[in-house]
């Protein structure tokens, strides 16, 4: 985990410093006491002198393992649901309606910031919805199997039917086990033909129950606002068959759903909280950087003090700006966050430095 430098080594093995760098010298490498040693280094010099130099990598898995939950200590938590479907079919404009009859939404002025999530309160219950087109972010997580999301929406524009990125996002949402729920949209459109997409997307295994199969469909009109409301109502069916639950009485787990370096407020991030509750003052590892939760927004940009499982939120006091899909896991304590993120940073550059076929030997030819 965290380099030794060349001076630290010395000591430990209570030997001269000077008689450490002659050494590290007549295996190729140039060093000064203050100089850090990756493990290789360490333990091949070290071994010259007899001592074996052991990681102590602080097993980054072991601190970041998940902890497992007891049965009763799981909660029913919100559906996270992420939009889906062709270019141009209708996503932006179907989440638009849906924000349209949430009235919180409307009476709080809705979503100013750039958010990829939002939280949506419905009468028999709540859906947090992630608004993906355009979003970088959202191949990052298509990438790593639609991770954060327990629903697939699928729009299809009745006009158009099934087409290139309509059968992309099946075999993702099939990829990553998670069930779809078909939105048939721009039925107001003259040319709309919602038996030809029922049957289009028959031949791909979503098959509606009218026709004997198990997946839902609902008709709409995002621009008109038909429909929306069966659809809110099927959305919840498949959440409740899923019975979702996570325990918010512990650390918080989340993933980066976007981050951004702002101008004034520095490094921010989008996470959806996974398990556990995230509160202001947690120090936490994410992706390759570390951080104390400064301040936290929800989707309303209301500061809030914690969030729960399923919630997105932006934060505030992060080392550098994540990448979308990265992982967000709190820890005991600063310490530990910096050390596993100095670790990955390290990993990173290492892995960086072999790509470039770069090794330590072919570096002081050329310096030579
Ligand atoms: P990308 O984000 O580019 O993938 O597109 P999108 O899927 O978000 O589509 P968007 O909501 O931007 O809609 C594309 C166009 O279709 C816009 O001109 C909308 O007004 C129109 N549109 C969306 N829904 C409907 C609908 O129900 N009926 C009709 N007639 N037009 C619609
Ligand atoms: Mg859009």
């Amino acid at each position: 985990g965290e380099t030794i430098t060349v001076g630290e080594l010395a000591r430990a093995m209570g030997v001269k410093a000077g008689e450490l760098i002659k050494k590290l010298m007549s295996l190729g490498v140039m060093s000064t006491i203050n100089q850090p040693l990756d493990y290789d280094t360490a333990s091949l010099v070290a071994s010259e002198f007899d001592y074996e130099v052991k990681q102590v990598g602080f097993v980054e898995e072991d601190v970041l393992k998940p902890i497992p939950d007891k049965p009763e200590d799981l909660k029913p938590r919100p559906p996270v649901v992420t939009v889906m479907g062709h270019v141009d079919h209708g996503k932006t404009s179907l989440l638009d309606a849906i924000r349209h009859t949430n009235v919180i939404s409307i009476e709080t002025g809705g979503i100013t910031q750039h958010i990829g999530a939002y939280y949506v309160n419905l009468d028999k219950g709540n859906v947090v919805f992630l608004d993906t087109p355009g979003h970088e972010a959202f191949t990052a997580m298509r990438a790593r199997g639609a991770q954060v999301t327990d629903i697939v929406v699928l729009v299809v524009a009745a006009d158009d039917g099934v087409m290139e990125q309509t059968r992309e996002a099946i075999n993702h949402a099939k990829e990553a086990g998670v069930p779809i729920v078909v939105a048939i949209n721009k039925i107001d459109k003259p040319n709309a033909n919602p038996e030809k997409v029922k049957r289009e997307l028959s031949k791909l295994g979503l098959t509606p129950e009218e026709w004997g199969g198990d997946t839902l469909y609902a008709e709409i009109s995002a621009k008109k606002r038909i429909g929306i409301d069966n659809l809110l109502e099927l959305i919840l069916l498949q959440a409740e068959m899923l019975e979702l639950k996570a325990n918010p009485n512990k650390p918080a787990r989340g993933i980066v759903i976007e981050a951004r370096l702002d101008k004034g407020r520095g490094p921010v991030a989008t996470v959806l909280v996974k398990e556990g509750t995230l509160k202001i003052g947690d120090f936490f590892v994410c992706g390759l950087h570390y951080g104390k939760i400064r301040a936290m927004f929800n989707d309303r940009g209301e500061s809030v003090r914690k969030v729960g499982p399923s919630l997105p939120v932006e934060i505030q006091g992060i080392s550098g700006v994540p990448e979308a899909g990265d992982s967000l896991v709190v820890v005991k304590d600063e310490k530990i966050a910096k050390e596993i993120s100095h670790y990955r940073q390290q990993k990173q550059r290492e892995a960086t430095l072999v790509r470039a076929g770069v090794s330590l030997e072919n570096l002081y030819e050329k310096i030579e």
